[in-house]
């Protein structure tokens, strides 16, 4: 598992180590708001699935969202970016903000800046969705390419040093076939940092994989956290939330129960639901 490992990325800050500021829910190290949510809702016919859910994440932040199956994670994750479109309430990510507008949904100004949220918000599956006829090097060229109008050597340039960053860089000609779940995991994120987003958001990112590459990937992803990628993960790694989530959201039936440090959240829950839930978690 050689290649597992990431470069060296120096010491995490030495604020981000050593926790918060005094009388500060906040780490020191995160920055501005980034994204917003807003009283947010979200029905599938008449399955109320986000009833009111408010989040704020900053610069640097690393959230980690996790609640039972079917309390809405998967669908927030999929509102903030638009791939569902939500019935009410207000995302905003790197200063483009956007209503809720169903009956609209389709009109031309609420398209583009559909688009412009989703050039900020990255957003990284289960199931890696690589383009398996492509290299991999061509997988985290082509976005960067046909979206962003990035020039090929700068494209190539970009895609070499974010898969040298996940320990990928020898597999840039390999095809995604030839991949273990783990490597197409981490050529996914790769090709997601090609475009440079704001935040990146992950849905289980792991869950798909062999128990023996989820550990990879998650060392992965917690590197990019401790240098200050902001990211929103939904997981049910509870270990990996420990060590890499600045802040821990605990979600039920479509709201946001409870949040706070990591230490807090998991250790110490203030809420009779997460304590619940975690109980149940640690049970199974
Ligand atoms: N495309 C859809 N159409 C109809 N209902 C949906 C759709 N997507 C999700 N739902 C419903 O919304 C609710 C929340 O689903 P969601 O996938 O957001 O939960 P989750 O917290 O991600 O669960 P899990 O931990 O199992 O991934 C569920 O009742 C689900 O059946
Ligand atoms: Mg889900």
């Amino acid at each position: 598992m050689t290649d597992a490992r990431l470069p060296d990325l120096g010491p995490r800050p030495a604020s981000a180590e050593s926790g918060y500021d005094a009388g500060s829910e906040l780490p020191t190290h995160v920055g501005e708001p980034i994204v917003k949510v807003e009283k947010l809702e979200k029905y599938f016919g008449s399955n109320h699935v986000l009833r009111g859910v408010d989040l704020e994440v900053r610069q640097r932040e690393a959230v980690m969202i996790i609640g039972r199956s079917g309390s809405g994670k998967t669908t927030l994750l999929r509102c903030i970016n638009f791939l569902e479109e939500p019935t009410v309430g207000w995302v905003e990510v790197d200063g483009v903000r956007l209503q809720a507008d169903p009956l609209r949904a389709r009109s031309r100004p609420h398209q583009e800046k559909i688009r412009q949220i989703r050039l900020r918000a990255g957003m990284l599956f289960q199931e890696f969705n690589l383009f398996p006829h492509m290299s991999v090097l061509d997988n985290c060229t082509e976005a960067p390419m046909r979206v962003s109008g990035v020039r090929r050597d700068e494209a190539v340039t970009r895609a070499e040093g974010y898969l040298d960053k996940v320990g990928l860089l020898e597999k840039r000609d390999e095809y995604p076939a030839r991949l273990s779940g783990g490597q197409k995991q981490r050529v996914a994120i790769a090709r997601a940092l090609c475009m440079e987003p704001k935040v990146l958001l992950f849905d289980e990112p792991t869950s798909a994989l062999d128990p023996e590459l989820i550990g990879e990937v998650l060392l992965v992803m917690e590197d990019l956290a401790h240098e200050g990628t902001t990211m929103i993960v939904v997981t049910h790694e509870m270990h990996f939330a420990q060590e890499a989530a600045d802040r821990v959201v605990f979600m039920e039936d479509g709201v946001v129960i409870e949040q706070g440090p990591p230490e807090q959240v998991l250790n110490d829950p203030r809420h009779e639901e997460t304590a619940h839930f975690l109980r149940r978690f640690l049970d199974r």
